[in-house]
């Protein structure tokens, strides 16, 4: 059950096409990838490996492509299921002649598969999605394909982006949403469909963000779009795509991890250019009801940090639930005075979208911080403020981290009638970070050294940076593969002490502010232990064995400065151990299942 990136594309050079756009979507996922394309002899052909695009591109290159004028493509990030050959899509019918690529869940499978297999159908895969091709097959048999998907596609329940070709159809691919994102566009001779927009921004300036229950056919120039349940035509507007539709590429840097860190000081300036009125209205949004942040991984930290700020810089008291939780509380705490502040990168987050979906049906307000503009999330908010900050292609988060925070500073301070205060402020520490960044890439590449060795860091701090801890030791974790753990520092007394002995390294994220006395006394307590304790601090002290010196900010930048040395000593641990710190393993960008 794959939650992965698919592509489409029906015109000349379609399997090209269709593995160009894959391959900006290996964020989606790189467990294994496959196409399906037609041969010149009008057949179907499916070659499909484990390993990334590039992996897949090597079996191909035998293979005469040339003639393909339609092919549905797929990389895959497995949830259940073997990573194995057999389970990469595309899947196909008993006949070979109908092809399927999916992203999602197909709650039903079991059923439909042991239905399926009574009647005579042999699946070789593991996967939930290859029933969609078996269910489209027994179609055929008394209908065209497009009524045959209908049909097929009625009967699945669960999340689905689904694509599907028949050899019998060359010109007509369809496609199927319901909770996983799907874009389609079409022009002059072609047309295309893929899980984000980036894939299509090449050849297309806009397209249609199939909404869930919606059904389409693609044809040549044209996209038909129904309604799965009744048949009948919906008319769904073409939305022009963001300039973060543009795929950058990695320039002179290893890593777009790297590149990404580097890009720190330009995010925050572009977070920070806001559309007055989407800004005024989020803060009154917030001014007049309770809030509560529902968010998942980084986004939650840099949740956490806005929780610190709307308390400290705009008094006010609010949660943060980390989106997969938020359905058990929902019940108590949603109603029409509530505002949920969704905050995703991506903006495709199933347990992000989810919680929105059960804070809508509840009356609350959604305002979404994302920065992916057209996503499901920017299109389900009521108010959405996005980090323009480019696409980030590292599945690790970083810049947009700092955007996220940027823009959190900015609405706080806007609820209190401070927006342009800050957004100087903002731009001061931007010009600060910017004559840093070399001097934390060498510290971090040095600190690497004595961390790439260790079986577990801790990362320790108070206040607005407790949140910093966490997000400092997921960064390592995910990337190094080194246990890490982060907490508030007063923590550590009450059980991770126990684990601090000779020359365990204790990250201690320490700012010369209200919280300095406090967080030092726990560092002391560390050090005692034999800790070997690497201070992040804009202030030497005699307990650390390493600084990494920051530059004085006003108190509540902190978090945003501190972040950034964390990234750069976590991706240079990651390199030293040969890990692709774009890739960590198990992981990907976009999370579409739950
Ligand atoms: C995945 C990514 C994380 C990200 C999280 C939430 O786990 O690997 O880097 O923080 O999803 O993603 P979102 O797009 O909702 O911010």
């Amino acid at each position: 059950m794959p939650m992965c990136g698919i592509t489409g594309f029906i015109g000349n050079n379609a399997a090209a096409n269709a593995l160009e756009g894959l391959r900006t979507l290996e964020y989606r996922g790189y467990d294994s990838a496959g196409i399906a394309f037609a041969t010149k002899e009008g057949r179907i052909k499916v070659v499909k490996t484990v390993g990334d695009v590039s992996a897949l591109d090597k079996k191909l290159a035998a293979e005469d492509m040339s003639a393909s004028n339609f092919a549905i493509a797929h990389t895959r990030w497995a949830t259940h299921g073997g990573v194995s050959d057999a389970n990469a899509h595309p899947h196909t019918d008993c006949t070979g002649k109908v092809a399927v690529v999916h992203n999602g869940i197909i709650e039903n499978f079991q059923a439909l598969r042991s239905e399926l297999t009574s009647r005579g159908h042999n699946f070789s895969s593991e996967t939930d999605s290859e029933v969609i091709g078996h269910l489209i097959e027994e179609n055929l048999r008394t209908m065209g394909f497009v009524d045959a998907a209908l049909a097929a596609f009625r009967r699945l329940e669960g999340s689905y982006a689904i694509l599907a070709a028949y050899e019998g159809s060359p010109d007509a691919l369809v496609a199927a949403k319901n909770q996983s994102p799907l874009v389609l566009s079409a022009g002059d001779g072609f047309a295309a469909a893929a899980s984000d927009p980036v894939p299509l921004a090449k050849c297309s300036k806009e397209g249609l963000f199939l909404e869930d229950g919606d059904f389409a056919i693609i044809k040549k120039g044209s996209l038909e779009v129904l309604d799965l349940r009744t048949g009948k035509k919906v008319g769904r507007k073409p939305i022009v795509f963001g300039t973060g539709s543009v795929f950058s590429d990695k320039q002179e840097y290893p890593h777009f991890m790297l590149k990404e860190i580097y890009e720190a000081p330009a995010a925050i300036r572009l977070a920070a250019m806001q559309e007055p009125a989407a800004l005024e209205k989020a803060a009154r949004l917030v001014r007049e009801n309770r809030v509560v942040f529902v968010a998942c991984g980084t986004s939650r930290h840099a949740s956490l940090v806005g929780r610190y700020l709307f308390n400290r810089i705009g008094g006010k008291f609010c949660e943060v639930v980390v989106a997969s939780e938020f359905p058990y509380i929902a019940k108590n705490i949603v109603d029409d005075d509530l505002l949920v502040i969704a905050v995703s990168q991506s903006g495709e987050t199933a347990d992000v979208i989810e919680g929105v979906k059960i804070a809508k049906a509840r009356g609350a307000k959604v305002l979404a911080i994302t920065n992916v503009v057209g996503s499901s999330l920017d299109r389900i908010s009521d108010c959405a403020l996005h980090l323009n900050c480019g696409p980030e292609i590292g599945v690790a988060a970083t810049k947009t981290f700092v955007a996220q925070l940027s823009l959190l500073y900015l609405l706080a301070s806007t609820v209190v009638g401070k927006k342009d205060d800050e957004k100087r402020k903002l731009d001061e520490v931007s010009r600060i970070l910017e004559n840093s960044l070399p001097g934390w890439d060498a510290v971090g590449r040095k600190l690497s050294q004595r961390l790439a060795k260790e079986p577990a860091a801790y990362f320790i701090a108070r206040g607005p940076n407790f949140p910093t801890a966490l997000e400092g030791a997921l960064k390592f974790k995910e990337i190094t593969y080194i246990h890490a753990e982060g907490m508030a520092a007063g923590e550590l007394k009450h059980g991770t002490l126990a684990l601090i002995s000779k020359g365990t390294p204790v990250i201690a994220i320490c700012p010369n502010d209200y919280t300095h006395a406090e967080t030092i006394s726990n560092v002391m307590e560390t050090a005692a232990r034999g800790a070997f304790v690497i201070g992040c601090s804009d202030e030497p002290n005699s307990a650390f064995d390493e600084l990494i010196a920051v530059p004085k900010v006003e108190e509540h930048h902190f978090p945003l400065v501190f972040s950034i040395p964390l990234q750069f000593l976590a991706y240079h641990t990651a390199v030293l151990r040969k890990n692709n710190p774009d890739r960590p393993r198990n992981l990907a960008k976009s999370v579409t299942v739950k």
